[in-house]
């Protein structure tokens, strides 16, 4: 119930519990002889408790859904939110999931709680799916995998952690841009923020000579995050030649390296190829801890299926690190949701599904490079003089397209086209059938 200030606060609206009764206690009393206890007679009770909360503004990127909703027109595109759709714009349920799924419903499980650390298979195969199963750090086991509430939990429990125990340093460096969202994760989690550079806006692309500068200067023992591929907003990834060069100043400064990896074959269709920088750093002796996320290589978004990740030195290390993990998780959530992970884990056990979902995924990928593709050539049948090739070096679900504010505000506003204030796009949500009128859209605030 919303009570404002100025409807006047009637005394059975105003909170009654001070932690000495609930409302409808009769030891306080919640009507009017109550509160006259409380207050006393001539006593001026306050008005509200929350008189000085302001209104904060909209989230970023959910919030541009929220604005997309409000939308009355019919050639509306929400190209915010990083949420994929198949070529007719709607949201795309995988067969691997479904199938999944029905194996689930027929073996009429309980509902019982998982443990603090999750699902235990999940866990398994979500290390095995990022490091490859013959990887060392499987074999030998000196690794903690738990379950998390999607890529965000995953981070948020990762940035409480090294709060808690990485007693180097409490600085992270972030990529320049960086998910909008990181910078509130690690914030809430008491770390420090600071950022590298990343983005070369004169090409659109890597800054790789400014990102290797930066990150050879950052102070020894720092905390420098990496998009493991396909990163966002800017869908420019380092080349496994930079991978390299950059794994080398990681190791020269004793960096500590946290990887968020929430797009494991959706960049080029293959998870292998996509987790290779995970794969590269854990070659060179480099202990990372690593985030992960189902929301869009197995379309798991509201499920909220995800894992966090940390190497250790051996064994011993990896069991006394899943015990504060749990300590840390258990007043958080206690312990996570149960429905996702039994589909996620059933599908990567099983060879036919996972078989299937691996064709899927290459499907997603596939059908965005496509669209990248044919939104450059929309772009040039309009008349555009622009160089976009940007647009197609770029990879996985998003187009940092180079469009300043003002751009897209006009897109938004003359042409219904929802997007991101920084000029990010997500091609998951363009269609052949919608392609055109995005390009023409482009071209008119830009020419
Ligand atoms: C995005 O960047 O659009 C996605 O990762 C969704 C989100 O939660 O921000």
């Amino acid at each position: 119930m919303i009570v404002s200030r100025d409807e006047g606060a009637c005394p059975s609206a105003l909170p009654v519990s001070d932690g000495a009764g609930r409302a409808g206690d009769d030891r306080v009393g919640s009507g009017i002889s109550g509160w006259l206890r409380r207050w006393g007679r001539g006593a001026r009770p306050p008005r509200s408790w929350w008189s000085h909360v302001e209104m904060g503004p909209p989230d970023p990127i959910l919030g541009v859904t929220e604005a997309f909703k409000r939308d009355t027109n019919a050639k509306k595109m929400n190209l915010g939110v990083g949420a994929y759709r198949d070529d007719n714009g709607k949201p795309y349920v995988l067969n691997s999931v479904r199938k999944a799924e029905a194996q689930i419903a027929a073996k009429k499980m309980d509902k019982e709680y998982l443990p603090i650390a999750g699902l235990a298979e999940f866990n398994k195969a979500s290390a095995e799916l990022a490091l490859g199963d013959t990887n060392e750090v499987i074999k030998s086991g000196r690794y903690v995998t738990v379950q998390t509430i999607s890529g965000t939990g995953s981070l948020r429990v990762g940035g409480n952690f090294l709060q808690r125990f990485f007693k180097y340093s409490h600085d992270v460096y972030l990529p320049k841009p960086s998910w909008g969202n990181h910078t509130p994760i690690f914030r809430d989690a008491g770390m420090q923020l600071h950022a590298y550079r990343y983005y070369d806006p004169k090409t659109c692309g890597f800054d790789f000579a400014g990102a290797l500068d930066d990150i050879s200067k950052i102070p020894e023992q720092s905390v420098v995050l990496f998009h493991a591929c396909a990163h966002n907003p800017t869908g420019v990834d380092p080349r496994p030649e930079q991978w390299k060069e950059l794994a080398a100043v990681v190791k020269k400064r004793n960096l500590f390296t946290f990887f968020d990896m929430a797009y494991q074959g959706f960049a080029s269709g293959d998870i292998t190829r996509d987790s290779w920088a995970v794969r590269h750093f854990i070659e060179q002796g480099i202990n990372i801890v690593l985030s992960q996320s189902y929301a869009k290589n197995m379309g798991l978004y509201g499920e909220r299926v995800g894992a966090f990740s940390v190497i250790c030195k051996d064994v011993d290390e990896a069991k006394r690190v899943e015990s504060q993990l749990k300590i840390l998780i258990r007043p958080m959530y206690s312990n996570p949701p149960i429905n996702g992970a039994r589909i996620a884990s059933t599908i990567l056990m099983s060879p036919d599904l996972r078989k299937e979902w691996l064709e899927e995924v290459k499907g997603m990928a596939d059908r965005i490079i496509d669209m990248r593709n044919q939104l450059v050539a929309n772009l040039k049948k309009e008349g555009s003089s622009h160089n976009w090739q940007h647009i197609t070096d770029q990879i996985g679900m998003f187009c940092y397209t180079g469009l300043k504010p003002e751009q897209v505000e006009r897109l938004t506003k003359e042409f219904s086209i929802y997007m991101t204030k920084d000029g990010r796009i997500s091609m998951a949500g363009v269609t052949s059938g919608n392609v055109g009128y995005l390009a023409h859209a482009i071209h008119q605030v830009s020419k």
